[in-house]
Protein backbone atom coordinates (compact mmCIF):
# COMPACT_ATOMS: atom_id res chain seq x y z
CA UNK A 1 0.00 0.00 0.00
CA UNK A 2 1.27 3.18 -0.67
CA UNK A 3 2.24 5.30 2.14
CA UNK A 4 -0.06 7.65 4.24
CA UNK A 5 2.07 10.97 5.54
CA UNK A 6 0.60 12.53 8.42
CA UNK A 7 -1.39 9.56 9.71
CA UNK A 8 -1.65 8.73 13.39
CA UNK A 9 -0.12 5.59 13.81
CA UNK A 10 -2.28 3.12 16.38
CA UNK A 11 -0.51 -0.86 17.63
CA UNK A 12 -1.53 -3.70 19.62
CA UNK A 13 -0.86 -7.00 19.76
CA UNK A 14 -4.58 -7.58 18.43
CA UNK A 15 -7.86 -5.93 18.54
CA UNK A 16 -7.76 -4.65 22.00
CA UNK A 17 -6.15 -1.38 20.98
CA UNK A 18 -9.21 -0.66 18.66
CA UNK A 19 -11.15 0.48 21.87
CA UNK A 20 -8.52 3.56 22.27
CA UNK A 21 -8.71 3.73 18.21
CA UNK A 22 -12.31 4.24 18.49
CA UNK A 23 -11.97 6.99 20.82
CA UNK A 24 -9.33 8.98 18.90
CA UNK A 25 -11.78 8.59 15.65
CA UNK A 26 -14.66 10.01 17.59
CA UNK A 27 -12.28 12.74 19.28
CA UNK A 28 -10.33 13.66 16.22
CA UNK A 29 -12.59 12.54 13.27
CA UNK A 30 -10.60 14.57 10.55
CA UNK A 31 -6.99 12.50 11.68
CA UNK A 32 -6.15 9.61 9.10
CA UNK A 33 -5.48 6.63 11.20
CA UNK A 34 -3.56 3.74 10.57
CA UNK A 35 -4.06 0.50 12.88
CA UNK A 36 -1.58 -2.56 13.48
CA UNK A 37 -2.50 -5.61 15.40
CA UNK A 38 0.29 -7.98 16.10
CA UNK A 39 -2.25 -11.12 15.86
CA UNK A 40 0.81 -13.25 14.88
CA UNK A 41 2.09 -12.82 18.62
CA UNK A 42 -1.29 -12.35 20.86
CA UNK A 43 -0.85 -12.31 23.66
CA UNK A 44 2.02 -10.04 24.35
CA UNK A 45 1.18 -10.53 28.37
CA UNK A 46 2.94 -13.75 29.50
CA UNK A 47 5.63 -13.03 27.05
CA UNK A 48 9.37 -11.04 28.93
CA UNK A 49 9.58 -7.74 28.59
CA UNK A 50 12.30 -7.74 26.51
CA UNK A 51 10.44 -9.66 23.28
CA UNK A 52 7.59 -7.58 23.93
CA UNK A 53 9.75 -4.73 23.31
CA UNK A 54 11.24 -5.93 20.19
CA UNK A 55 8.02 -6.72 18.37
CA UNK A 56 6.65 -3.21 19.36
CA UNK A 57 10.40 -1.37 18.16
CA UNK A 58 10.03 -2.99 14.77
CA UNK A 59 6.21 -2.38 14.90
CA UNK A 60 6.87 1.22 14.65
CA UNK A 61 9.49 1.19 12.62
CA UNK A 62 7.15 0.01 9.85
CA UNK A 63 4.20 2.45 10.98
CA UNK A 64 6.94 5.85 10.69
CA UNK A 65 7.81 3.97 7.09
CA UNK A 66 3.93 4.03 6.21
CA UNK A 67 3.73 7.50 7.09
CA UNK A 68 2.90 7.69 10.53
CA UNK A 69 3.57 11.23 12.30
CA UNK A 70 2.54 10.16 15.64
CA UNK A 71 2.39 6.65 17.17
CA UNK A 72 0.08 5.13 20.12
CA UNK A 73 0.90 2.36 22.08
CA UNK A 74 -2.23 1.47 22.56
CA UNK A 75 -1.47 -1.65 24.63
CA UNK A 76 -0.32 -1.67 28.19
CA UNK A 77 1.82 -4.42 28.31
CA UNK A 78 3.54 -2.87 25.30
CA UNK A 79 3.41 0.37 27.19
CA UNK A 80 5.12 -1.33 30.27
CA UNK A 81 8.08 -2.95 28.10
CA UNK A 82 8.64 -0.45 25.70
CA UNK A 83 7.25 2.88 25.67
CA UNK A 84 10.53 4.67 27.80
CA UNK A 85 12.66 2.61 25.25
CA UNK A 86 10.71 3.97 22.02
CA UNK A 87 10.89 7.53 23.34
CA UNK A 88 14.61 6.94 23.26
CA UNK A 89 15.02 5.17 19.99
CA UNK A 90 12.89 7.45 17.47
CA UNK A 91 13.46 11.07 19.86
CA UNK A 92 12.13 12.57 17.28
CA UNK A 93 8.32 11.14 17.26
CA UNK A 94 5.73 12.17 19.49
CA UNK A 95 4.40 9.05 21.37
CA UNK A 96 1.14 8.70 23.72
CA UNK A 97 1.23 5.38 25.54
CA UNK A 98 -0.66 3.57 28.61
CA UNK A 99 -0.53 3.32 31.95
CA UNK A 100 -2.86 1.13 34.30
CA UNK A 101 -5.70 4.60 35.71
CA UNK A 102 -4.48 3.85 39.39
CA UNK A 103 -3.87 7.55 39.66
CA UNK A 104 -7.96 8.19 39.48
CA UNK A 105 -9.26 4.82 40.90
CA UNK A 106 -7.25 5.92 43.87
CA UNK A 107 -9.14 9.74 44.19
CA UNK A 108 -12.68 8.25 43.61
CA UNK A 109 -12.46 5.07 46.29
CA UNK A 110 -14.86 5.57 48.84
CA UNK A 111 -13.97 1.86 50.15
CA UNK A 112 -10.31 2.53 49.76
CA UNK A 113 -10.12 -0.73 47.80
CA UNK A 114 -9.38 -0.79 44.08
CA UNK A 115 -9.07 -3.64 41.26
CA UNK A 116 -6.75 -3.70 38.86
CA UNK A 117 -7.00 -5.87 35.47
CA UNK A 118 -4.06 -6.33 33.76
CA UNK A 119 -1.28 -8.68 32.08
CA UNK A 120 1.30 -10.05 33.81
CA UNK A 121 4.10 -8.46 32.15
CA UNK A 122 2.07 -5.25 32.93
CA UNK A 123 2.32 -6.06 36.95
CA UNK A 124 6.05 -6.97 36.18
CA UNK A 125 6.98 -3.56 34.47
CA UNK A 126 8.33 -0.50 36.53
CA UNK A 127 5.36 1.75 35.01
CA UNK A 128 2.90 -0.20 37.23
CA UNK A 129 5.31 -0.35 40.43
CA UNK A 130 5.77 3.58 39.85
CA UNK A 131 1.99 4.69 39.55
CA UNK A 132 0.80 2.45 42.24
CA UNK A 133 3.96 3.97 44.70
CA UNK A 134 3.25 7.23 43.46
CA UNK A 135 -0.91 7.45 44.05
CA UNK A 136 -1.67 4.59 45.59
CA UNK A 137 -0.29 5.45 49.29
CA UNK A 138 -3.54 4.34 51.98
CA UNK A 139 -5.63 2.48 49.19
CA UNK A 140 -5.50 -1.20 48.81
CA UNK A 141 -4.82 -1.88 45.28
CA UNK A 142 -5.98 -5.85 44.09
CA UNK A 143 -4.96 -6.85 41.00
CA UNK A 144 -6.03 -9.91 38.91
CA UNK A 145 -4.40 -10.91 35.34
CA UNK A 146 -7.71 -12.71 33.88
CA UNK A 147 -5.59 -15.48 32.27
CA UNK A 148 -7.52 -16.23 28.76
CA UNK A 149 -9.64 -13.41 28.43
CA UNK A 150 -7.56 -11.59 25.78
CA UNK A 151 -7.70 -14.62 23.90
CA UNK A 152 -11.80 -14.71 24.17
CA UNK A 153 -12.03 -10.90 23.10
CA UNK A 154 -9.99 -11.72 20.31
CA UNK A 155 -12.51 -14.17 18.88
CA UNK A 156 -14.83 -11.80 19.67
CA UNK A 157 -16.22 -13.91 21.80
CA UNK A 158 -17.61 -11.01 24.25
CA UNK A 159 -20.36 -12.70 25.95
CA UNK A 160 -19.50 -16.59 25.92
CA UNK A 161 -19.80 -18.34 29.27
CA UNK A 162 -16.22 -18.67 29.21
CA UNK A 163 -15.32 -15.19 29.01
CA UNK A 164 -17.82 -14.81 32.50
CA UNK A 165 -16.35 -17.64 34.27
CA UNK A 166 -12.82 -15.78 33.77
CA UNK A 167 -14.34 -12.31 34.73
CA UNK A 168 -16.21 -13.70 37.13
CA UNK A 169 -12.99 -15.53 39.08
CA UNK A 170 -11.44 -12.56 38.92
CA UNK A 171 -13.74 -10.25 40.02
CA UNK A 172 -16.03 -12.03 43.27
CA UNK A 173 -12.97 -12.36 45.55
CA UNK A 174 -12.24 -8.74 44.95
CA UNK A 175 -15.95 -7.76 46.00
CA UNK A 176 -15.85 -9.84 48.66
CA UNK A 177 -12.68 -7.65 49.74
CA UNK A 178 -14.67 -4.18 49.06
CA UNK A 179 -13.45 -2.78 45.97
CA UNK A 180 -15.59 -0.26 44.61
CA UNK A 181 -13.70 0.42 41.56
CA UNK A 182 -12.02 -1.31 38.52
CA UNK A 183 -9.72 -0.11 36.86
CA UNK A 184 -9.11 -1.66 32.65
CA UNK A 185 -5.33 -2.35 32.70
CA UNK A 186 -5.24 -3.82 29.20
CA UNK A 187 -7.26 -2.40 26.26
CA UNK A 188 -8.94 -5.59 25.23
CA UNK A 189 -11.31 -5.63 28.47
CA UNK A 190 -13.30 -2.30 27.69
CA UNK A 191 -14.98 -4.49 25.15
CA UNK A 192 -16.41 -6.66 27.52
CA UNK A 193 -17.78 -3.43 30.08
CA UNK A 194 -21.25 -5.03 29.43
CA UNK A 195 -20.52 -8.10 31.49
CA UNK A 196 -17.81 -6.31 33.77
CA UNK A 197 -21.08 -4.34 35.12
CA UNK A 198 -23.47 -7.52 35.14
CA UNK A 199 -20.74 -8.42 37.91
CA UNK A 200 -19.64 -5.60 39.94
CA UNK A 201 -22.98 -4.09 39.58
CA UNK A 202 -24.46 -0.43 38.60
CA UNK A 203 -22.94 1.60 41.32
CA UNK A 204 -19.16 0.13 40.86
CA UNK A 205 -16.52 2.61 38.92
CA UNK A 206 -15.21 1.38 35.75
CA UNK A 207 -12.39 3.02 34.67
CA UNK A 208 -11.69 3.03 31.22
CA UNK A 209 -8.51 5.17 30.24
CA UNK A 210 -8.88 5.60 26.44
CA UNK A 211 -10.90 8.40 26.32
CA UNK A 212 -7.93 10.23 28.39
CA UNK A 213 -5.46 8.56 25.91
CA UNK A 214 -7.43 10.15 23.14
CA UNK A 215 -7.36 13.52 24.76
CA UNK A 216 -3.60 13.30 25.28
CA UNK A 217 -3.42 12.25 21.41
CA UNK A 218 -5.04 15.29 20.57
CA UNK A 219 -3.07 17.74 23.16
CA UNK A 220 0.33 16.21 21.66
CA UNK A 221 -0.26 16.75 18.46
CA UNK A 222 -1.59 20.57 18.90
CA UNK A 223 1.97 21.10 20.82
CA UNK A 224 4.03 19.85 17.64
CA UNK A 225 1.24 21.90 15.69
CA UNK A 226 0.94 18.41 13.50
CA UNK A 227 -3.11 18.30 13.50
CA UNK A 228 -4.47 17.89 10.43
CA UNK A 229 -5.78 20.60 8.32
CA UNK A 230 -8.27 18.92 5.86
CA UNK A 231 -11.69 18.76 7.09
CA UNK A 232 -12.42 15.48 4.92
CA UNK A 233 -11.90 12.17 6.81
CA UNK A 234 -10.57 9.08 5.35
CA UNK A 235 -11.31 5.23 5.92
CA UNK A 236 -8.85 3.87 8.64
CA UNK A 237 -6.27 1.84 7.55
CA UNK A 238 -5.77 -1.61 9.27
CA UNK A 239 -2.93 -3.83 9.05
CA UNK A 240 -2.71 -7.70 10.61
CA UNK A 241 -0.18 -10.14 11.28
CA UNK A 242 -3.01 -12.39 11.49
CA UNK A 243 -5.71 -13.36 9.01
CA UNK A 244 -7.20 -10.28 7.57
CA UNK A 245 -10.17 -11.98 7.13
CA UNK A 246 -10.40 -13.00 10.79
CA UNK A 247 -9.31 -9.70 11.50
CA UNK A 248 -12.26 -7.84 9.49
CA UNK A 249 -14.77 -10.00 11.04
CA UNK A 250 -14.25 -8.98 14.56
CA UNK A 251 -14.36 -5.62 13.33
CA UNK A 252 -17.38 -5.57 12.92
CA UNK A 253 -18.05 -7.80 16.23
CA UNK A 254 -16.47 -5.54 18.17
CA UNK A 255 -18.66 -2.37 16.05
CA UNK A 256 -15.52 -1.12 14.85
CA UNK A 257 -15.57 1.26 11.84
CA UNK A 258 -14.20 -0.42 8.65
CA UNK A 259 -11.83 -0.37 6.23
CA UNK A 260 -9.31 -1.71 4.42
CA UNK A 261 -7.26 -4.40 6.43
CA UNK A 262 -4.08 -5.37 4.84
CA UNK A 263 -2.01 -8.52 6.21
CA UNK A 264 1.43 -8.48 7.02
CA UNK A 265 4.77 -10.79 7.99
CA UNK A 266 7.16 -11.39 10.57
CA UNK A 267 10.25 -12.63 8.86
CA UNK A 268 13.64 -12.72 10.50
CA UNK A 269 11.86 -10.40 13.50
CA UNK A 270 11.38 -7.78 10.23
CA UNK A 271 8.19 -6.68 9.34
CA UNK A 272 7.12 -7.48 5.66
CA UNK A 273 3.91 -6.30 3.34
CA UNK A 274 2.07 -9.46 1.74
N1 LIG B 1 -4.12 -5.14 24.90
C1 LIG B 1 -2.96 -5.41 25.62
C2 LIG B 1 -2.74 -4.61 26.85
O1 LIG B 1 -3.28 -3.53 26.93
C3 LIG B 1 -2.24 -6.70 25.46
C4 LIG B 1 -2.94 -7.93 25.81
C5 LIG B 1 -2.08 -9.11 25.47
O2 LIG B 1 -1.68 -9.23 24.30
O3 LIG B 1 -1.78 -9.90 26.37
O4 LIG B 1 -2.04 -4.99 27.74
Amino acid sequence: MERQDGAIGIFDSGVGGLSVLREVRAQLPNEALMYFADQAHVPYGPRPLEEVRAFSEEITRFLLEQGAKLVVVACNTASAAALHYLRGKFPHVPFVGMEPAVKPAAEQTKSGVVGVLATPATFQGALYASVVERFAQGVTVLQDTCPGLVGQIERGALEAAETRAILEKALYPMLERGIDTVVLGCTHYPFVIPLIRQIVGETARVIDPAPAVARQVKRVLEAVEATRLSSESVPIRYYTSGAPASFDAVLSVLGMERGPVRGVRWQAGYIQEI
